[in-house]
């Protein structure tokens, strides 16, 4: 067998997939399938084989390979960022500190601030300067480990300006060395200029997920349900529109109250249900039956102050959970994925190994690429990380430590 690539000695994290892989819950939510000396080898950016010992002394290495000796250290698969609104321009310091002296989100919103202030700073922004602002974040993201990224648009409002960024994070993800899944969030707020006309702002928007499906720009749309934000009524129709465009369905679901829009993802039959915070029982029996990952975002719980979601409730109900950084300018400015997975273990209750899961192949499952990457095992892409530890516990545990220490995306050294 032939392989270019090969990291041994290494505590091997496989999160190797169950006989039928799906999204994990039960006991394969804790399971990282841990290999102490272990190796993993990859040909052309694809997992080849995976072994204990010296075994990998038995692949044929073509010319120009690389030997990676991890001396002990704890070899996984690369990050799975789930849900993330990198593109925009301007920072929200003002409001941050505002909201910390006991501004409430959903006023300040309300009154033009919020997402509108990011709004305008974006669309002042040239396609230039905001393509750079994007890849500088793509960059950092891929330093902390992170190898699959879905980036949201969502600071445009009006579906041109939505459009205008999809093509600036089409641009990124093609020159990106790492995969990027891009999502159309068409209902994050009613721009000022519609306050008279909230139908036919919700109509235009589910009208432009048939030209976002014919440029490819997006593999699936978004929305805001909240209250005061838009409702589950104004959704259906774009959730229909994504339906017949052949474009999954992701939702900003009971983030700050309970509006019943986890239960209606399941029923829409969404790809995940973000935030779910404040998703009911009801909300969680539905995510359930329909093997639906909720991605849990406990950065925002951080920055804006409220409960984060309690994922033992979610793991008793049998919800898989995936773990995601949220990295915005307004709710959740973290960077990277191990600061999101000790805020998951410290804030949601995860245990570390659940929050590994989480943050890798339930997190591919979320994006549905649970058959692609997450996991390293024969046949998947070569995505993977080098912890400067052999005890990948310390992920949840030194918050800010630079503790990814080489990153490869599809067999290649990314960072
Ligand atoms: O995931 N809550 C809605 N959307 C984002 C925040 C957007 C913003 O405040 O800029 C979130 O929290
Ligand atoms: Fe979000």
């Amino acid at each position: 067998m032939e392989a270019d690539l090969v990291i041994r000695r290494a505590r091997l994290l496989t999160l190797a997939p169950l006989k039928d892989e799906k999204p994990r819950v039960g006991a394969a939510a804790g399971d990282v399938g841990a290999i102490d000396g272990g190796w993993v080898a990859s040909r052309d950016g694809v997992v080849v084989a995976t072994g204990r010992g010296e075994g990998w002394q038995d692949l044929e290495f073509v010319p120009e390979s690389l030997e990676v000796d991890a001396e002990g250290r704890v070899v996984m698969p690369g990050f799975v960022d789930a849900h993330t609104h990198l593109c925009y321009a301007g920072q929200r310091w003002d409001e941050f500190v505002t909201r910390r002296s006991g501004a409430d989100y959903l006023a300040v919103l309300e009154r033009g601030g919020g997402i509108h202030s990011t709004v305008r700073a974006t669309r002042d922004t040239s396609d230039a300067d905001l393509l750079a602002l994007l890849q500088r974040r793509l960059a950092r993201a891929i330093a902390l480990g992170t190898t699959t990224i879905e980036v949201k648009s969502g600071y445009g409002l009006e579906p041109s300006e939505e459009l205008r960024q999809l093509r600036v994070i089409a641009a990124a993800a093609k020159a990106s060395r790492i995969d990027v899944a891009v999502t159309y969030l068409a209902l994050h707020a009613l721009p000022a200029a519609r306050a008279d006309d909230r139908r036919g702002f919700v109509r235009d928007a589910a009208l432009a997920v048939r030209t976002v499906a014919d440029e490819g720009l997006a593999e699936a749309v978004d929305a805001f349900v909240e209250n005061g934000v838009f409702d589950i009524e104004e959704v259906r129709p774009l959730a229909k529109a994504a339906r017949d465009a052949g474009l999954a369905l992701t939702l900003h679901a009971d983030q700050l109250n309970d509006v019943g829009a986890t239960a209606y993802a399941a029923r829409a039959r969404a790809r995940s249900a973000d935030h779910v915070a404040n998703a009911s029982a009801e909300g969680l029996r539905a995510l359930a039956r329909a093997a639906i990952p909720a991605v849990l975002l406990p950065g925002s719980a951080f920055f804006v102050g409220y409960s984060p979601p309690d994922a033992r409730r979610f793991l008793a109900a049998d919800v898989p959970i995936a773990v995601a950084t949220d990295h915005n300018p307004g709710t959740s400015p973290l960077e990277g994925m191990p600061t999101a997975i000790a805020l998951g273990v410290v804030l949601c209750g995860l245990t570390p190994h659940e929050a590994i899961v989480a943050a890798t192949i339930n997190g591919a499952h979320a994006l549905g690429r649970g058959g692609r990457t997450g996991a390293l095992v024969k046949g998947r892409r070569a995505d993977v990380v080098v912890l400067d530890t052999d005890d990948e516990r310390e992920l949840a545990y030194r918050l800010g430590a630079p503790i990814v220490r080489e990153v490869y995306a599809a067999g290649r050294r990314v960072a």
